[in-house]
């Protein structure tokens, strides 16, 4: 049978990628492989996202745009899944009538019965949620690869509420995928020759947490880097308030654990962090970076920061700059705040304008800047275990990561790529390192 080409496009977040790599294993079967030229395509598939409006705009721009090859095409197979899919449901199919299917969060495993329906024309919409941890096993794991380092999904979903956020509504309820599952694919990962693995979760701290069978995420830590052939492990994202001694004791006693963590803050006001639904305070979260920062020193931490949330004043700005200053994040992924439908803080009165959110974002994003680039330029003479994972930017060079999580460039032979080499760091940038092989 010949293949078809399946184009597959994904916004959003890692949770998002990680599905399209199954979605893909998973449509093999049926006969399609993935092709990156749109025109090529006999199927076209939007993993999507609804974090803030601007990434669901995006997406509705893209359906757009698609019209005109099913015009082309009447064969073409369009199909939208993940989170926008999740949210608006058979909406999607009468608001653009050229999409075929539409599938939620946790309906991938219905995917390929969906593919056939629409070859012969039919049009279906499937988001109804599946609260137990089988969804989770319901679709293959990816086995083949051919990459150094892959992302394992730990868990699904959210039960935090913060109170901005959209993830608890298209993602469901929380739940733990089995610890066995779990080290059976990083076993297999490990044989297929991966180095390194990233455990995936909204929230990964709180795995196990509703499942008294299974391990706490300290404890599947621990099970994991006794898999041979893993060398590296990291995850993300961690919540401050589910981080634990336990945990944290992880990053000093097990070496495969990286020195690198995620711990978003979201704001350094207790009033903002209060009306957020988070669940600590600024004083707390300080205890965690310290207890974190001792027990590996030189920890690199990165952090997300919303600004212009309802009712933040200019003191609650303020004590966001002085929490970036005093954590010293090596970067901070920072959002203009962004009204979610459905949620409790879109009911919320909003009183800042569009400019100030803008300019404050401005404002920490040129004081993030500046303190990246002093934290990376203090890499610049030490030595560096790189786990190569691909070609550089410039022609000879290949580029690999630290322990830190920061990308080095280095002149070097492609053979190296999977290997760990020693560099010495020659050179700092605002995005990333360069060094040379000792
Ligand atoms: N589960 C992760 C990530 C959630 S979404 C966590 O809790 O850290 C990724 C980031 O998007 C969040 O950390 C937050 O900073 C941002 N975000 C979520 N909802 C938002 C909204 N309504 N407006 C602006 N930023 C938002
Ligand atoms: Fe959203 Fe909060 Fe859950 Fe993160 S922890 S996904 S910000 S509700
Ligand atoms: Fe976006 Fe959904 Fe991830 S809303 S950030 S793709 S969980």
């Amino acid at each position: 049978m010949k293949s078809k080409n399946l184009y597959i496009e994904t916004f959003g977040c890692q949770m998002n990628v990680n599905d399209s790599e199954r979605i893909v294993s998973m449509l093999a079967d049926a006969g399609y492989s993935p092709d990156p030229v749109l025109k090529k395509a006999d199927m076209i598939l939007l993993n999507t996202c609804s974090v803030r409006g601007g990434a669901e705009e995006r997406v509705y721009n893209r359906l757009e745009n698609l019209r005109v090859l099913k015009k082309a095409n009447r064969r073409l197979v369009i199909g939208v899944g993940g989170c926008v899919a999740q949210h608006e449901g058979e909406l999607l199919l009468e608001k653009f009538p050229w999409v075929d299917l539409v599938f939620g969060t946790h309906n991938l495993h219905l995917l390929p019965d969906m593919v056939k329906a629409a070859e012969q024309g039919q049009r279906r919409s499937e988001t109804s949620f599946i609260d137990n941890d089988q969804r989770l096993e319901l679709f293959p794991a990816v086995q083949e690869s051919s990459r150094v380092s892959r992302f394992v999904t730990i868990m699904q979903g959210c039960d935090n509420f913060c109170s901005y956020c959209i993830v608890p509504f298209v993602r469901g309820r929380e739940v733990s995928r089995r610890s066995d599952e779990i080290r059976e694919e990083v076993r297999l990962l490990a044989e297929s020759g991966v180095k390194e693995i990233v455990l995936l979760g909204q929230n990964v701290n709180s795995y196990g947490l509703n499942t008294p069978d299974q391990p706490s995420f300290a404890g599947l830590i621990r099970q994991l880097a006794e898999i041979e052939g893993i060398r590296r492990i990291r995850f993300t994202t961690s919540h401050p308030k589910d981080m634990s001694d336990e945990l944290i004791a992880c990053f000093s006693d097990i070496p495969k654990v990286c020195g690198q963590i995620q711990l978003p803050a979201q704001s350094g006001s207790n009033a903002v962090l209060k009306r957020m639904n988070r669940g600590y305070t600024r004083e707390s979260y300080l205890d965690r970076i310290r207890a974190l920062k001792s027990a590996r020193p030189g920890i690199v931490i990165t952090g997300d920061m919303i600004v212009g949330f309802p009712g933040e004043t200019e003191e609650d700005f303020e004590q966001t700059m002085a929490l970036i200053e005093e954590v010293r994040y090596a970067d901070v992924y920072s959002f203009v705040y962004s009204p979610r439908p459905g949620t409790r803080a879109a009911e919320f009165p909003e009183e800042i304008t569009r400019e100030q959110k803008q300019e404050r974002l401005e404002r920490l994003l040129k004081v993030v800047r500046r303190i990246t680039l002093e934290i990376n330029s203090s890499f610049t003479g030490t030595i560096q275990s790189i786990l190569v994972e691909g070609l550089g930017k410039r022609p000879g060079q290949v580029s690999g990561r630290a322990d830190s999580g920061k990308t080095v460039n280095f002149i070097g032979s492609p053979d190296l790529i999977g290997s760990f080499v020693d560099v010495r760091i020659v050179a700092a940038y605002q995005n990333s390192l360069a060094g040379e092989i000792i």
